[in-house]
């Protein structure tokens, strides 16, 4: 069988399962199966695989047909300007996301040395991307998952980061450390209704803690909060995502515990997804 037999064949058989962008999938895979870049599958469409390769795209394939995502069979998942390794204890790094990175490196000025902490830290894609950005800061990463956080060390690693930030598995709830300049957390916000509702890949594949916010959502952002009031410096910065029907409760709670609100932004489809805030006393 030759590559653009396989293709053809892979398409097919994904399609039946109604699996969005087949092709391109089927083409990654492939690409991994061989180890070559996309580019090379598309100008080399009659080459013929080894019979080794053919079990192993077979294998990838009914992953994905089973609707588990692309970052997982694949290893890896773009996100801001670097790829990370990613694994199912790991949520998928978002594009949503992309807009906490933008908005917090706005309260980074790239010549001073502040001390950041990111909470539920899960791939390691906020505080990896942050630092790459600001050489000059040093953060602590936390995550209640213990083999998150190993992906995330991984990362850094990746990335020769290991030395500028502190991992460590903890709940955010015990966490004493303080005079935090800035916090920035993207925590488990769904609520449990909407929980059900999320496609399969997402559903069935990505880690229950780092979706769950539990019953209305709100019970991670909560505590992210009310910790954020003790742990960060006066005037320290809060940046969260969050889930774009949360706004109001969000302010309220943020405004009950002493922070003002200094901008709300909207991700790629006009949702609002990240609010900035500033610990006032
Ligand atoms: C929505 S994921 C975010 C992962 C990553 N920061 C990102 O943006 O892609 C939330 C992360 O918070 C972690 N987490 C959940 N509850 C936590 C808690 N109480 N304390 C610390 N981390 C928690 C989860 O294990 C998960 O890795």
């Amino acid at each position: 069988m030759n590559y653009n037999q396989i293709l053809k064949k892979g398409e097919i058989f994904l399609k039946k399962k109604k699996i969005k962008n087949s092709y391109l999938d089927v083409e990654l895979i492939l690409s991994k199966v061989v180890n070559k870049k996309r580019e090379e599958i598309i100008l080399n469409t009659n080459n013929k695989l080894k019979n080794t390769d053919i079990i192993k795209f077979k294998n990838y394939l009914f992953r994905r047909y089973r609707n588990e995502p692309m970052a997982y069979i694949l290893g890896y998942k773009y996100f801001w300007k670097h790829k990370f390794l990613t694994n199912k204890s790991v949520l998928i790094p978002r594009p949503d996301t992309e807009l906490v990175i933008q908005e917090t490196l706005k309260y980074l000025p790239i010549d001073k040395s502040k001390k950041i902490l990111d909470v539920g830290t899960g791939s390691g894609c906020i505080v990896v991307s942050l630092l790459k950005e600001r050489p000059k800061c040093r953060a602590t990463a936390i995550d209640i998952s213990i083999k998150a956080l190993n992906v995330a060390k991984t990362n850094a690693k990746l990335h020769h980061l290991e030395n500028k930030i502190n991992f460590i598995n903890i709940d955010i709830d015990k966490y004493k450390s303080y005079n935090y300049d800035l916090i920035v957390s993207n925590p488990p916000y769904i609520n449990s209704i909407e929980l059900n509702r999320l496609d399969n890949d997402i559903k069935f594949h990505e880690p229950k803690l780092a979706l769950s916010g539990g019953s209305d959502g709100l019970r991670d952002l909560k505590k992210v909060i009310f910790k954020s009031k003790k742990l960060l410096k006066i005037n320290g910065k809060l940046i969260l995502e969050i889930g774009y029907k949360q706004k109001k409760q969000c302010i309220k709670i943020l405004n009950d515990n002493k922070f003002y609100i200094n901008k709300i932004s909207k991700d790629l489809s006009g949702k609002d997804r990240c609010i900035i805030s500033t610990k006032l006393q």
